[in-house]
């Protein structure tokens, strides 16, 4: 580690509340899947910006977007109109189903908006059936919807209503039932809880159940959203559509956005003066969401993650054969997870030494979000060096 990275490190110390678990390692630079740190060495990202980057860093036509709609107008309140937010509400629509859209700044902002709508449409109902190891974000809301009772320690109380079922287990959801019940919330694939993939039949069977029980089905694709699987959402391949559908990370192709697209039957009720948002859907915002759409489908990126993702995952289980601390290999598309059988902290540090980013999650299990536009070479390299790091870990 250089001087540049301690005195970086030394300034946050004094200034910066010291609430993220960080790396030792100061970013300057970045340009897909490649980032520099201060110290002038480069460093193949395959976390790039916690599942942000999907497009990479710096997608040249999200910053062209962003520059040209920062020479006309930054900021527009919404009480007006502009001409991009509906633009992009039609796009995210277009990849979805038929609704209408909430634009937020973050993640956590589309879960609080998505339990705001819900206990408004229930009339009385308030109770939401949330998952097991899910997680949902870290504002009160979204926290108290979170499975991980280890991220709400010390903020209680909660806010009441959430019901924590197995995840994966139709049973314990249909249990879960009762008169006050308006919503499930899932995540089709676990990201924070591990890289785990919901059951197509869990998916639409908790469909079937929402339908009977007339509640609401919220999917968070905060993490799974925009291709990171292989098609626009996860849930369009178990054929269970949601209600509610979140959105964020790599929406904006990098600028902090979030959606809820909310069925057309749900439009209106967050009427006007229910809801709001100073920031959401700014002009900026949107000129980044429709540069991403744009790049995803002009750029082919759906079938590149469907080209690349067999191979990638081809690699990871024949890697676990030889390296007996690999317990699984789990996931789908361009998100992956290894659960080892011991932290996975060692092996994060010793890839980074190796100028290779990765991340590990539940202590255990090393995580993989490449960008969608990672070339086929940076993937075989960025895998050549975790295999290399596991095998000698395994020595
Ligand atoms: C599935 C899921 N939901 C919600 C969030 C919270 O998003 P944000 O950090 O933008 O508030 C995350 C963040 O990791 C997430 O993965």
């Amino acid at each position: 580690m250089g001087q540049a990275t301690d005195e970086v490190m030394q300034q946050y110390e004094r200034y910066v509340m010291n609430t993220y678990v960080r790396q030792p390692l100061v970013i300057t630079k970045a340009k897909g899947s490649r980032v520099w740190d201060v110290e002038g060495h480069e460093y193949l990202d395959l976390f790039p910006g916690w599942g942000v980057g999907g497009l990479g860093y710096n997608h040249p036509w999200v910053t062209a977007a962003l520059r040209g709609q920062a020479g006309r107008v930054l900021h527009v309140s919404n009480n007006y109109y502009h001409p991009l937010q509906w633009r992009a509400a039609k796009r995210l629509i277009t990849a979805s189903f038929d609704g209408t859209v909430f634009f937020t700044n973050s993640g956590a902002e589309a879960v609080e908006t998505a339990v705001k709508l819900s206990r408004r449409w229930g009339g009385g109902r308030h109770e939401i059936i949330v998952m097991e190891r899910s997680f949902h974000g870290r504002t009160m809301a979204a926290l108290s919807a979170t499975g991980q009772s280890k991220h709400q320690e010390g903020f209680e109380p909660l806010l009441a209503g959430f019901v924590r079922v197995p995840f994966n287990d139709l049973a314990a959801a249909q249990a879960a039932v009762t008169p006050k019940t308006v919503a499930v919330l899932v995540e089709p694939i676990q990201g924070e809880g591990g890289v785990r993939v919901a059951d197509d039949e869990f998916l639409t069977g908790l469909r079937r159940l929402c339908d009977e029980r007339r509640l609401l089905l919220i999917m968070d694709e905060i993490q799974t959203g925009m291709g990171r699987t292989g098609t626009w959402f996860a849930y369009q391949r178990s054929g269970a559509e949601p209600d509610l559908l979140l959105v964020a990370k790599m929406l904006g192709g990098g600028f902090p956005i979030g959606a809820v697209v909310a069925k057309r039957a749900l439009a209106g009720v967050l009427s006007p003066g229910t809801h709001a948002t100073t920031y959401g859907g700014s002009p900026l915002g949107c000129a980044c969401v429709l540069a991403a759409f744009e790049a995803i489908e002009k750029q082919r990126l759906l079938e590149r993650v469907n080209t690349l993702s067999p191979i990638l995952f081809e690699r990871l289980r024949a890697l676990k054969e030889r390296v007996p601390a690999i317990r699984e290999v789990r996931g789908r598309g361009f998100m992956a997870g290894i659960e080892l059988a011991a932290s996975g902290k060692p092996i994060v540090e010793a890839c980074r030494a190796k100028r290779l980013l990765i991340n590990c999650t539940q202590e255990t299990v090393l995580r993989l979000l490449p960008a969608l536009t990672i070339t086929r070479a940076q993937l075989d390299r960025g895998l050549g060096v975790l295999e290399e790091t596991l095998v000698e870990s395994s020595r």
